[in-house]
């Protein structure tokens, strides 16, 4: 099988249907308040990951894998498909909202879902553990506890993860809250979500080619962007303001996102939803797995003009003398176009860019129980492997160091020590490669950044567009570079990953898990 494609992987025996049901955990301290799995809920969901063929490019269909929804309560209004594309639909919950999903798996290949950036219990996280056969189900339950915001869901079967995404399997979760309610952003055909992924084609089939151990050390790139499943987005929209739902979706490509004519952003929130107010840098960096709304305002006057969003360049971070990437024809840090905006008509209204947004209820750093002293991981490359202070993913291996109390605050610090074999670069320069940090549960805040000399001039090319100013699951983390985040214990008790969120570097097991001990 030359080129690996996805999508035609095995051709799996019929196996019984077997159901794994997650039950509530029984060591949650608070458990006479955690509703009874199986009672009553407020919106049922069936999924399931199915293969199918899909016409993303013209006259063209494309093997693909999908996560496909429908609502069996009564409110189908929650599932939003988004056409002509192998994403999954847009689920959109409440806070406070329980919620069941029976997710049936019927590809040739291990599944489970994730919820990323939703903090719930461990057996309702999707960690590798309860990934389930071709033919099985996991019913899921949760109670939406997450404030408003983009998140999103994604496989997390150990090893398979950047295949999976990759073949399409992927879709939002938008919550709303009342808070969100309140500030009338644009909504409707007003809001647009999208998602940034690459990704190569050979005929009907999409090539991913990570089998070879370089291609998993630098990630894989695509050669073409698609946003929301489809290549060459174009938008038609009208003289007034949008908000941009913006998610890469891709396993391991970075984009530096701005306006063509230069016009800086103006971004209302990222993974855990609103910022306090507004922020305006000349551009956004966004790693894998990171999210940020964009408010843009084609104001009137503008009809007729085209905008596009573009990836600028930036200095990308290299292995081993000059390697960027995997034989990509648009290499990490290229200049690329992302979507345009055809402004073709006047708006008979627009909403306006609140001043302020949201409270965050951001805690102080004396509320850490290590205020002075950060739990260090060290990103770094070992015997072959990108790992997490010298280690790699063992399904439910956890080390003293990676536990910690419930109910507590830390402060923990991710360094990227870098990759060149053996350690640090020669040559007064960083070798390495950047890595988004992103931890299951509760978000988290990012309290400060510093970087090392080797790894400055890439890190100067990218670091103005680091929006760490709201809540956050996911942080990118340069070579050379040590980012010290805030976050709270006190959501649910149990075994979650933590992991770089490159897929490929997830799938060599850059991933570890945390613990989160109530004994
Ligand atoms: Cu988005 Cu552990 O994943
Ligand atoms: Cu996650
Ligand atoms: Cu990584």
């Amino acid at each position: 099988m030359s080129g690996g494609a996805v999508g035609a992987l095995v051709v799996a025996a019929c196996v019984p249907k077997t159901t794994v049901v997650g039950s509530s955990s029984t060591t949650s301290p608070t458990s006479s308040t955690v509703p009874v799995v199986g009672g009553p809920v407020d919106v049922e969901i069936a999924m399931r990951a199915i293969s199918d063929r899909i016409e993303i490019r013209p006259g063209v269909e494309t093997d693909v894998w999908r996560l496909v929804a429908e609502v069996t309560t009564e409110d189908a209004a929650i599932i939003e498909p988004i056409a002509d594309s192998y994403l999954g639909p847009t689920l959109r919950l409440r806070q406070g909202q329980r919620v069941r999903i029976v997710f049936d798996n019927e590809i040739p290949d291990e599944t489970i879902v994730h919820w990323h950036g939703l903090d719930v219990p461990e057996d309702m996280d999707g960690h590798p553990r309860f990934a389930v056969p071709e033919g099985s189900r996991y019913e899921y339950e949760f109670t939406v506890g997450n404030r408003a915001g983009t998140y999103w869901y994604h496989p997390h079967p150990h090893g398979r993860t950047g295949p999976q995404v990759y073949a399409g399997m992927a879709g939002l979760l938008l919550v709303g809250d009342d808070e969100e309610d309140a500030l009338s952003l644009p909504s409707g055909e007003f809001e647009i979500p999208m998602v940034l992924q690459d990704r190569t084609f050979d005929n009907d089939r999409l090539v991913y080619l990570p089998n070879g151990m370089m291609d998993q050390v630098m990630g894989f790139l695509g050669n073409e962007i698609l946003v929301n499943g489809r290549p060459e987005a174009a938008f038609s929209v009208a003289s007034r303001s949008y908000r941009l739902r913006i998610l890469n979706g891709s396993n391991a490509r970075i984009y530096k996102l701005g306006w063509d004519d230069g016009t800086p952003l103006v971004i209302v929130a990222t993974d855990g939803g609103l910022l306090e107010s507004p922020v305006t840098p000349p551009y956004v960096t966004l790693g894998p797995a990171e999210r940020v709304d964009l408010w843009v305002d084609f104001e009137p006057g503008a009809v007729g003009i085209k905008r596009k969003l573009v990836s600028l360049p930036f200095d990308a971070p290299q292995m081993m003398g000059g390697m960027t990437g995997s034989n990509s024809l648009i290499p990490n840090g290229a200049a690329f176009d992302i979507a345009s905006f055809d402004v073709d008509r006047n708006a008979a209204s627009t909403d306006p860019l609140p001043g302020h947004l949201s409270d965050l209820g951001f805690s102080s750093v004396d509320e850490a129980v290590n205020p002075d002293a950060a739990r260090t991981i060290v990103l770094a490359m070992a015997r072959g492997s990108w790992t997490l202070n010298g280690r790699t993913f063992q399904m439910t291996e956890v080390s003293p160091e990676e536990t910690v109390r419930f109910g507590t605050t830390e402060v923990w610090e991710f360094f990227n020590a870098g990759g060149g074999m053996g350690g640090r670069g020669g040559g007064g320069m960083q070798e390495g490669l950047a890595h988004p940090m992103h931890m299951h549960g509760q978000q988290f805040q990012v309290l400060e950044r510093s970087i090392d000399d080797a790894g400055r001039a890439a890190w100067e090319s990218v670091q103005e567009g680091y929006v760490d100013e709201g809540w956050k699951d996911t942080v990118l983390v340069m070579p050379g570079e040590r980012v010290r985040i805030l976050r709270r214990f006190t959501g649910f008790p149990g075994l979650f990953p933590y992991h770089c969120h490159i897929l490929e570097h997830e799938d060599m097991g850059m991933m570890r898990n945390f613990r989160i001990a109530t004994t």
